[in-house]
């Protein structure tokens, strides 16, 4: 199989990631451009180019109108996806856009109108789906193992709250954080919500709404009912003191 020529756009902490595992676990993968505003005051156009990443750009828009790259990588603010992500379609790429698309369905829906008229190959990063742990479930309940999913419970917790800076464009806790575990209860139940109630708190920091500027909040509990008649509750938390925590369980008759 021919290589796959990548092109990134973002080269803050996810874009970084998905480059050093591009580099170093994908076969046949290549990364032949990169784009962040911030390269010179970041430190990213170094970083890139200790990983034989030269031909990077203040402008997302020459990794885009670069003919060598294959697949955008949109590893940039939550604000900027769509945006990136329309450019990147427009010019006939394939794109994997991190989590969330935009805030606003009807942006979504018009870019996912244009991905079909294109017919080019475009993938969000919830990564979780290839988690294996996550998969062992989900496979678990695909063959039949645990009877029909009655009850989905999925607890995330972060081991630290990112900086105000970052939530101020993340579009809060649910776009941001739960859309994960959202997509978990879709995949496991095979089913889509019908009911939904939250509540939330700021109790890892009060401040985070005069910081942030959104009315964001660090801890938050939902509870869903899908189609299917399957019930699934969700926390989340931004700082678990003891570290990263994943987990999920379904129930089944
Ligand atoms: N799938 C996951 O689990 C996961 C994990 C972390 C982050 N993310 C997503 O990845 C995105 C980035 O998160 P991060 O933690 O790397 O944030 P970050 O703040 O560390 O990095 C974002 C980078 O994007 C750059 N940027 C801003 N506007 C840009 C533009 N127009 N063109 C090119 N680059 C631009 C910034 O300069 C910065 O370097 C967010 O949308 C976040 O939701 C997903």
């Amino acid at each position: 199989m021919a290589n796959l020529r990548f092109g990134v756009v973002g080269c803050g902490r996810i874009g970084k990631l998905h480059i050093n595992n591009l580099l170093n676990n994908i076969e046949g993968a290549e990364v032949v451009a990169a784009a962040d505003p911030m390269l010179d005051k970041s430190g990213a156009r170094e970083w890139l180019a200790q990983r034989g990443i030269t031909n990077a750009s203040t402008d997302y828009m020459d990794v885009i109108n670069n003919p060598d790259v294959d697949v955008v990588m949109v590893c940039s603010s939550t604000d900027t996806h769509c945006e990136v992500s329309m450019e990147a379609v427009k010019a006939g790429k394939h794109v994997f856009c991190e989590k969330p698309i935009d805030y606003d369905i009807a942006k979504i829906k018009a870019l996912l109108a244009l991905v079909e008229e294109k017919g080019v190959k475009f993938q969000v990063g919830f990564n979780r789906r290839f988690d294996h742990n996550h998969k062992a479930v989900a496979d678990a309940v695909k063959a039949g193992k645990i009877g029909e999913p009655h009850y989905i419970n999925v607890s995330s917790r972060d081991p630290e709250p990112p900086p105000a800076s970052y939530v101020a464009v993340s579009g809060g806790i649910f776009y941001d954080m739960m859309i994960h575990d959202f997509d978990m209860v879709r995949y496991l139940s095979g089913s889509e919500a019908v009911e939904i109630s939250a509540v939330g708190s700021c109790l890892v920091n009060p401040n985070l709404q005069e910081e942030s500027g959104i009315p964001d909040v660090d801890t938050a509990v939902v509870t869903m009912k899908m189609a299917n008649g399957a019930i699934a509750t969700i926390n989340n938390s931004r700082q678990a003191v003891y570290g990263y925590d994943q987990r999920v369980e379904v129930f089944g008759s």
